[in-house]
């Protein structure tokens, strides 16, 4: 049977850490406050200097030194970003250019977190249907360029980095069993950034009621992701006729851990088989899965034929998840 299989990850984060205690001299917010409702220490700030595509190219060249290929072996390259380089071209093209992947298609995809996992359904349906034999995977944000450093509800969220995975055509029962994909565009103003696009070209208007910044309804968001994830593991799981105990680990998206831990107790997965590294990170959107799966892979905690759940939700609303046979 024709699958894609994962063949190698790469991830990469600027050096620069930002600290709960660093935020506490910029907004009224404190330690406790951030670590308590959100699990979160610490997040990594991209340089002036840097683009998307800079931190998808570092994530990229990990992935293909793992994999040791080179870049023109890759057929096509897909970048899950809402920070992107440009309005246009796509993030995909920059970062093509930058590996010298010639013989590859390049396109993005928007679906905010959820990016990475429904990149990788994508990615996955063109190499079962022949379409394409190596395909680069790839979730990179800065959004920190994007975020109000006045808005205490939002600037303690995020965090900026970038995963890749690479994706190969394999014959046999290990790869990428099932994805699944949904999106409730009903309640897109939940988490949205309003300035920049077609409804508010960017002005001196947009930018002095901070139209291009992130904005979320952040406790309406949570409840939605909480009973949205949970019925999502338990039907991919179902479908797949899998119990939870036969699953190794769950990759989720890193939001918030105690959305985290709400999709494990619903599952009745102990913490250990979870990958949790928000701690370190922060919410680094499309980039927070191949994150986590790359330092999963790096540290050990996959072996062959493990049962593997990837899944994230996030604005759209969009949520999705991944069940890899490793
Ligand atoms: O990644 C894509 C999807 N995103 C998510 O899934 C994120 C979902 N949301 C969350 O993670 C949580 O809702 C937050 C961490 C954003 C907020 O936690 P919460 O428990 O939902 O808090 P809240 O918004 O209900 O606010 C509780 C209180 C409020 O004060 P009052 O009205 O009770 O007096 C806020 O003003 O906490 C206050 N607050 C803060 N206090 C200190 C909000 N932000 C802060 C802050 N520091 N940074």
């Amino acid at each position: 049977m024709l699958r894609s299989k994962i063949i190698a990850t790469g991830s990469y984060t600027p050096e620069r850490i930002l600290a709960n205690s660093d935020l506490e001299k910029i907004v009224d917010t404190s330690d406790e406050w951030i670590t308590e409702r959100t699990g979160i220490r610490e997040r990594r700030i991209a340089r002036k200097s840097e683009a998307t595509s800079d931190l998808a190219y570092e994530a990229s060249k990990n992935a293909l030194k793992q994999a040791g290929l080179k870049a023109k072996d890759i057929d096509l390259i897909i970048v899950a970003t809402v920070t992107g380089d440009m309005p246009v071209p796509s993030t995909a093209c920059i970062l093509q250019d930058k590996l010298d992947a010639k013989m590859a298609a390049a396109f993005d995809i928007n679906a905010a977190c959820s990016g990475f996992i429904y990149a990788l359904s994508v990615a996955d349906a063109y190499i079962k249907n022949g379409m394409h034999k190596r395909i680069l995977v790839v979730g990179a944000e800065i959004l920190t360029k994007f975020t109000d450093w006045e808005d205490r509800t939002t600037c303690i969220l995020f965090g900026d980095g970038a995963g890749a995975a690479i994706l190969e055509a394999t014959d046999g029962e290990r790869g990428i069993i099932s994805t699944k994909i949904h999106s409730d565009g009903s309640m897109w103003n939940l988490l949205h950034t309003p300035g920049g696009g077609s409804k508010h070209p960017t002005s001196k208007e947009t930018i002095n009621k901070k139209l291009h910044f992130i904005k979320m309804k952040g406790n309406e968001t949570f409840k939605v992701a909480v009973r949205t994830l949970e019925s999502l593991v338990v039907e991919t799981l179902r479908e797949n006729k899998l119990k939870p105990s036969q699953l190794s680990l769950l990759i989720p998206h890193q939001a918030n851990l105690r959305i985290i831990q709400a999709t494990a107790n619903r599952l009745g997965l102990p913490m250990d088989k979870v990958v949790v590294n928000l701690e370190r990170y922060g919410n680094t959107s499309a980039a927070s899965v191949p994150i986590a799966l790359d330092e999963a892979v790096r540290t050990g905690r996959i072996k062959e034929d493990d049962y593997i759940l990837l899944e994230a939700f996030g604005g759209g609303l969009t949520w999705a998840s991944a069940l890899i046979k490793w």
